[in-house]
């Protein structure tokens, strides 16, 4: 059982490629289903089918699905986006996306994502790849869970025996602005549904596959989601480079216009495959055509993959995080592929660190050995940061 999401900007080809490793990978015998999360229904339009809310079958051992969590999730999610609009606030998710983040188009996904876990829960797959909508940003929900965590354990019960004791005075002076019983158990539920999902995905046979096209702006973009999903605790296995122009021929020797085009498509490879070095850098070219339909998907895939497996076990991967004894005490390594020094910020708030990249953060709660150090140095380096932690002489002296 293997899952595959696949992210990047938007308009590079997720979709397609979704689509052309599912239909690779199903042609050699692996019973896979290709859903999308994106509210945009292309998968269908990729295949050229009609796909359902349930899995469909495109092919021998090809399923797709347009999971539609509309419908379903509408009510719960109204009476929790209050609620978790303050705690994506306390998240540092500024409040303009947070409200983008929490009506429903961002939600729907989040909640798209609970079918995914359903179908990998269900055992029916071998593989099960996943169209994601554009980069970076539901992933980055998915990692609330963790700073729910504190929330739903620790001032939730608090909270909610409190309001028990006092909704009777309050609803006859507030009115219906109390939440009700009702609002918690459906954000207790939604923390573990989340919770849930982000095991699925952060499961060491899960990995992202991040699309792009070799253009300045577009990697750009690529190297910063890079290093947020390693922020976030996701593992990038691979990349693809998407619509590559095909240098000319002899027979057919490029224009002006095309070898430029060709040159400044190199160079951005180069730095790409350089910087991600050694994660392996796929590419398929320009084709002349849309790759529409179950064919012309099948032989993108096969450009793309070769030989290789398209949905071979990852290499095990660097620890995204892990956790040292050094002499002194320890060391906390975060793995940050990419970030430039200036960009990152490191605080501590009680039994939680807060790291930052650019606009996103982490909440990390601290594993108990570290709850009584301090906090004596942290450094950037080779895309890890190591953040040095030495035992708090008044913390330990404590009986
Ligand atoms: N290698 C390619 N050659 C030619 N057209 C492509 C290629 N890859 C994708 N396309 C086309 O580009 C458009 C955007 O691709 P799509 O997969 O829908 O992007 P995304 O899902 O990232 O928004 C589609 O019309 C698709 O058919
Ligand atoms: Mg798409």
């Amino acid at each position: 059982m293997r899952v595959l999401l696949f992210t990047g900007k938007g308009g590079v080809g997720k979709t397609t490629a979704s689509a052309a490793t599912a239909a690779l990978a199903a042609s050699r015998g692996r019973k896979t289903l290709v859903l999308s999360t994106d509210p945009a229904h292309s998968l269908a339009d990729a295949f050229g089918t009609r796909l359902g809310a349930e899995p469909t079958e495109i092919d021998t051992g090809l399923y797709g699905m347009q999971v539609d969590a509309q419908r379903a999730f509408e009510r719960t999610w109204r009476e929790v986006q209050g609620y978790l609009l303050a705690v994506l606030e306390r998240a540092g998710v500024d409040a303009l996306q947070a409200e983008e983040l929490t009506v429903l188009p961002g939600a729907e996904e989040v909640l798209a994502l609970l079918e995914v876990r359903n179908q990998v829960a269900s055992g029916r797959w071998d593989l099960v790849v996943v169209d994601c909508a554009p980069t970076g940003e539901t992933l980055r929900l998915l990692a609330l869970p963790e700073a729910l965590n504190w929330y739903v354990e620790k001032v939730f019960p608090a909270q909610r025996r409190a309001l028990r004791a006092i909704r009777p005075l309050l609803s006859r002076v507030a009115g219906p602005a109390v939440p009700a019983d009702g609002v918690f158990e459906a954000v207790e539920r939604l923390h573990r549904e989340l919770g849930d999902v982000r095991r699925t995905l952060t499961a060491p046979s899960t990995s992202v596959r991040l699309v792009l096209t070799p253009e300045a702006v577009v990697v750009a973009e690529a190297r910063r989601t890079l290093t947020s999903l390693a922020l976030y605790g996701y593992r990038v296995d691979g990349l693809v480079a998407n619509r590559v122009f095909p240098a000319g021929t002899d027979d057919a020797p490029a224009d002006d216009w095309r070898a430029g085009w060709v040159a400044a498509q190199a160079a951005q490879l180069d730095g790409v495959r350089r910087d991600v070095h050694p994660l392996p850098l796929l590419t398929s070219p320009y084709r002349p055509a849309e790759p529409v339909g179950l064919e012309a998907l099948t032989a993108l895939g096969e450009e793309l993959y070769g030989q290789a497996d398209p949905g071979a076990d990852a290499a095990p991967a660097e620890e995204l995080l892990g956790l040292e004894r050094t002499s002194d005490g320890f060391v906390l390594a975060l793995a940050l592929p990419l970030a430039r020094r200036g960009d990152v910020g490191l605080t501590r708030s009680g039994d939680e660190l807060v790291v930052t990249v650019g606009s996103h953060r982490r909440v990390l709660a601290l594993p108990s050995a570290l709850k009584r150090c301090v906090v004596t140095g942290a450094t950037l380096s080779e895309g890890r940061l190591a953040i040095r932690f030495e035992p708090d002489p008044d913390l330990w002296m404590r009986p």
